[in-house]
């Protein structure tokens, strides 16, 4: 039996496709409570209410809607509702709107879980205004300092504390309530990379992340004039930040697997014919070990140092955020997939909320096919039929958890 149609994934991902467009980048830019992402928050509430189960919002600004009573032992799944800078229609929402798509259609079935069932919406899921990524499931679980995270700013220079308090949020930190009513996370994404393609298959069940971070690099100069400066007489800031992007790129191709990406950079002031003052770089390390993480880290840092000595400017590299290697719960794992049907086992080098709270409670991910294979960028996609299989997937994926 099929979704009623207002609950239909695709139809549902139209719904939205105006909220939170960028013009100038392209795709999305829809940030942690921002007009567009609250809009997203508004459509979802109206969403799960329409479907008949009741929403909270938790201390952390995470939304809940449950079929039944609140936990516990629930199965809960559900994604985020955040876009990276310029981001695709599919990272996040595709979670969401399968989830609310595969609940319709179990309702429409007549069933009745044994279990509490949520659909949650993490908040903050990209990092991309407060700059730590997964910040709303990091939170709940403890994974960050409640005070850390309230002193995180935005751009423009605006607090996390301020901008949660502003949106209702009195208090956040802990949740062991909401934790302890999860007794099963299954998080259904779309794919960011070719895996599925290469397999020619529309679904897959996760196996691991890679262990990831972000460190932000600083350089100090002098803010000069373009043209009166003798190239002698420089302390450009650029020289040093141009070292690390390509310090990156060679230190993680010398290892298996590994990624470093320098996607953000920001000169201060920032002028055509200004020689910076400073500059700021944010690098994005994955690979597939400690060791090759931190030693990636090093090699650029070192580099920097050299760098920056050269052209008398002052660099500094700092760790923003460190998760470690994901590993699903194999049991949970191995169970999905048979009840899938054997469908395939892929790792990602993304990170997720999921990721967040396999250190706490069982937790599985559900990957759907993006004939692009590109993610974090406008193309991204998710072919229609690859979303049909997913919504099943994941409806079974309840039914077997019930
Ligand atoms: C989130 O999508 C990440 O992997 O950074
Ligand atoms: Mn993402
Ligand atoms: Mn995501």
């Amino acid at each position: 039996m099929t979704a009623p149609a207002a609950f239909d994934a695709l139809g549902l991902l139209r719904e939205i496709e105006g909220i939170g467009r960028d013009p100038r980048r392209g795709g999305y830019s829809r940030h942690v409570f921002d007009d567009a992402e609250r809009t997203l928050r508004d459509w979802f509430v109206e969403r799960a209410t329409r479907l008949g189960l009741g929403v909270e919002t938790d201390r952390n600004g995470n939304l809940w809607a449950w079929w039944g009573e609140p936990g516990p032992d629930a199965i809960v799944t559900g994604s985020h509702l955040d876009s990276v800078p310029g981001g695709g229609a599919h990272d996040g929402p595709l979670g969401v709107v399968s989830a609310l798509d595969a609940v319709a259609r179990l309702k429409g079935e007549g069933f009745a879980p044994a279990r509490p069932l949520a659909i949650v919406v993490f908040a903050e899921e990209e990092g991309s205004r407060f700059g730590i990524a997964c910040l709303g499931s990091r939170l709940l679980s403890g994974e960050i300092d409640p005070a850390r995270a309230g002193a995180l700013r935005d751009a423009t220079g605006r607090s996390f504390a301020d901008a949660a308090r502003d949106a209702g949020l009195a208090s956040f930190g802990r949740d062991d309530e909401a934790l302890s009513r999860i007794g099963v996370f299954v998080e259904l994404h779309v794919e960011q990379g070719k895996g599925l393609i290469d397999l020619d298959a529309p679904v897959a069940v996760a196996s691991s992340i890679l262990e990831h971070g972000r460190w932000r690099v600083d350089v100090r100069g002098q803010g000069n004039h373009a043209g009166t400066t003798e190239i002698a007489d420089r302390r450009d800031p650029m020289l040093p930040a141009a070292a690390a992007i390509t310090a990156a790129r060679r230190a993680a191709s010398r290892r298996s697997g590994a990624r470093a990406t320098i996607g953000r950079l920001e000169p201060i002031p920032g002028g055509t014919n200004v020689i910076a003052s400073r500059v700021a770089a944010w690098m994005d390390v994955r690979a597939s070990s400690e060791a090759d993480t931190r030693a990636i880290v090093e090699e650029v840092a070192a580099e920097v140092a050299e760098a920056a000595a050269a052209e008398g400017c002052e660099a500094s590299v700092v760790e923003e955020s460190y998760s470690a290697e994901v590993r699903f719960d194999p049991v949970l794992r191995d169970r999905l997939a048979a009840a899938l049907g054997g469908v395939p086992v892929l790792p990602t080098g993304a990170g997720h909320d999921a990721g967040v709270l396999s250190a706490h409670v069982p937790t599985a991910m559900l990957f759907v096919r993006n004939p692009s294979g590109v993610s974090h960028a406008p193309e991204e996609g998710a072919d229609d039929a690859a979303v049909a299989a997913g919504v099943d997937a994941l409806a079974q994926s309840i039914r077997e958890l019930s």
